[in-house]
């Protein structure tokens, strides 16, 4: 079968800095691809090239057909949402009517028009992201942790087949980063999304993760099972003695 998401040889430097250097990803359907590697690696910025951002060279291709460099409105009715490092959500808004703005203006498959009906769908995202008791709040009155979840829900709400998720735990406790991959867990099993993750938390990666490519420099380090990656020694060399320190 070929892959949902395929990255061919993508470089991307700003001024002298080589952020990302010939990178090959393959995200297959269904699965949950994990993308790890030290701070400054070239991992959101794999993140941006396939969202949008005009690599130095290389293509991105999604169910086959060449996305490189579309504007995100294109990319995101195509079926490729994403969350970002730092959540900006419509402050003032309540949570449910920042979810409803993203049904409204996202891909939108059932084409839904109407202020009602898209609350009646942010209800149902709500719900898998286990936000229905603050669904009145106004965005700026969450907790870290629903601010999290919002930021989720509302990738969630244009209804993806690709979700890309950029430390979606990064700050949460224990408990909460449970919680979130339990919520993850769902939406693997129940909606079949597939899931490209970039996370630091190792215990996380190697429990949701099918496969795992380890980033470093702008250069692929390592790429297979989590046992694999775990067990790489140029791995724990660059990135894993360094986590555990
Ligand atoms: N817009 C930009 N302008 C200049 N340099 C940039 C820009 N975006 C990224 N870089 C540089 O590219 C390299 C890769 O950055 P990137 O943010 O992709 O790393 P990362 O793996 O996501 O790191 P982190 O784990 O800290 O989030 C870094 O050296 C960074 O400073
Ligand atoms: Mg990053």
């Amino acid at each position: 079968m070929d892959p949902l998401l395929e990255a061919r040889a993508i470089s991307r430097s700003f001024g002298g800095v080589q952020a990302l250097d010939r990178i090959d990803l393959s995200v297959n359907g269904g699965e949950v691809l994990g993308l790890i590697g030290p701070n400054g690696a070239g991992k959101t910025t794999l993140f941006n090239v396939i969202c949008g951002l005009r690599p130095t060279a290389g293509r991105v291709l999604f169910k086959g057909e060449d996305i490189t460099g579309l504007p995100p409105h294109q990319i995101c009715r195509r079926g490729i949402a994403r969350t970002f490092q730092l959540t900006r959500p419509f402050a003032e808004l309540s949570v449910r009517d920042n979810i409803a703005a993203a049904v409204l203006f996202g891909r939108n498959p059932r084409r839904v028009t109407g202020l009602d009906e898209a609350r009646r769908t942010a209800d149902l995202v709500l719900s898998s992201v286990k936000l229905d008791r603050r669904k009145e709040a106004r965005a700026r009155e969450l907790l870290f942790s629903e601010r999290r979840r919002l930021e989720l829900a509302r990738a969630l709400a244009t209804s993806p087949e690709l979700l890309l998720l950029d430390e979606v735990m990064a700050g949460l406790t224990i408990g909460e980063a449970q919680e979130m991959v339990e919520i993850l867990g769902v939406l693997k099993r129940e909606l079949s999304l597939t899931l490209l993750v970039i996370e630091h938390v190792m215990k996380v990666v190697m429990t949701i993760c099918d496969r795992i490519v380890v980033l470093d420099h702008g250069e692929k380090l390592a790429e297979g099972t989590p046992e694999m990656v775990a067990g790489h020694r140029a791995v724990i060399d660059a990135y894993l003695g360094v986590a555990s320190a």
